[in-house]
């Protein structure tokens, strides 16, 4: 079924997604999931037509043991995919990470800061100051490298321990993180609490810091089921990159209270209805998610996969 297009006035004409459900989604996961299945979850989310497909993360695997297989995961999609393997996003929080990853010949990193002290303390093992160290010379190695550098901050519109997160505060760190280099700066709502006028808000105010949409990214997580409208404020702002993950997988081993990604197929579905390009096969997607649920053994929580999987519309 389709409900055909309406174009609102005022909206980009196309977007980039940047998936993110083989990293932040498979990160949670209570179980282990073989190397073979992750895998070939990035292969179909690629064949499905998703632009960019963040991997894994070259984190301590004692931290996140979830993804201790990255090296392998890595190893394996070169093996599969060849050189289009090595322009998958990986996270990197250190220089042993980065070693990591170039090693295996990656060409994209991201690294991930906090807006708040207590999620740095507690995702980083590091005060939000010293996250800056931390990264320098993560930042500067991998641009001297040639490669990519993406910067994520988390906590942006509120923080399980410290509550609302003003404004200026998560503008400090999205520019210190820019300012060390990275190209792209993601705004994290890692908890899922932010709502669309507080999404126009924080926009405006990097702007009014001299950091425009073209280098600002959204990542929002569904907690509170504000993701779609998020969007929608974010696209009336003029940003033209979203995170999400397929299937609405996801949350953060170290924010408890965070669940998964805006769910990829939501979001198609959405874009699709306001007539703005994505580039993504929604069924491919959809059979992709429904096959990753079988594999985790509970159903998809995106509202389109449920509704597209095992039915006729
Ligand atoms: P640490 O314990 O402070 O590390 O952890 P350290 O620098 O003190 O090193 C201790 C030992 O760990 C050393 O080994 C290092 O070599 C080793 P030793 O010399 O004792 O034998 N080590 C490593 N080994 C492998 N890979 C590495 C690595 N680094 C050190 N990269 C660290 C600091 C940053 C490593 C740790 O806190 C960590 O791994 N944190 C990651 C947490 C994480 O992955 N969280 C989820 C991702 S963030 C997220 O999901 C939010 C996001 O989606 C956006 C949003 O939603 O807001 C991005
Ligand atoms: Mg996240």
């Amino acid at each position: 079924m389709t409900t055909g297009s309406y174009d609102v006035p005022g909206l980009p004409e196309r977007v980039t997604l940047y998936e993110v459900g083989p990293r932040d989604g498979l990160q949670n996961e209570p179980g282990v999931i073989p190397t073979d299945t992750k895998a070939r979850f990035c292969r179909r989310l690629l064949a499905a037509g998703l632009p960019v497909v963040e991997a894994t993360s070259f984190v301590h695997p004692r931290w996140v043991p979830q993804l201790a297989d990255a090296a392998d995961l890595m190893t394996r999609l070169v093996d599969d995919l060849g050189e289009r393997a090595r322009e998958l996003p990986v996270l990197v929080p250190n220089e042993r990470g980065l070693d990591r990853a170039l090693e295996l010949g990656c060409r994209h990193v991201a690294i991930f800061g906090s807006a708040t002290e207590t999620f740095a303390q507690r995702n980083l093992n590091r005060s939000l100051d010293e996250q800056f160290a931390m990264f320098e010379p993560v930042v500067r190695r991998a641009r001297e490298a040639g490669l990519d550098v993406r910067a994520y901050v988390s906590m942006c519109f509120g923080d399980p321990w410290e509550g609302e997160v003003p404004l200026a505060q998560v503008v400090d760190v999205g520019t210190r993180l820019l300012d060390l280099g990275a190209a792209q700066l993601s705004i994290g709502d890692t908890i899922g609490v932010g709502t669309a006028g507080h999404v126009q808000a924080l926009v405006s105010a990097f702007g009014d810091r001299g950091v425009g949409v073209d280098r600002l990214a959204m990542h929002f997580h569904d907690t509170y089921g504000q993701a779609l409208a998020n969007t929608l404020a974010a696209l009336q702002s003029g940003i033209t990159t979203f995170d999400s993950s397929a299937g609405g997988l996801g949350g953060c081993p170290y924010a408890k209270s965070a669940t998964g990604n805006l769910a990829t197929e939501d979001l198609v579905w959405m874009l699709t209805g306001l007539g703005i390009e994505h580039g993504v096969d929604l069924d491919a997607l959809v059979a992709t998610s429904a096959w990753m649920a079988e594999q985790l053994g509970r159903p998809s929580p995106s509202a389109v996969v449920r509704a597209r999987s095992g039915s006729a519309v």
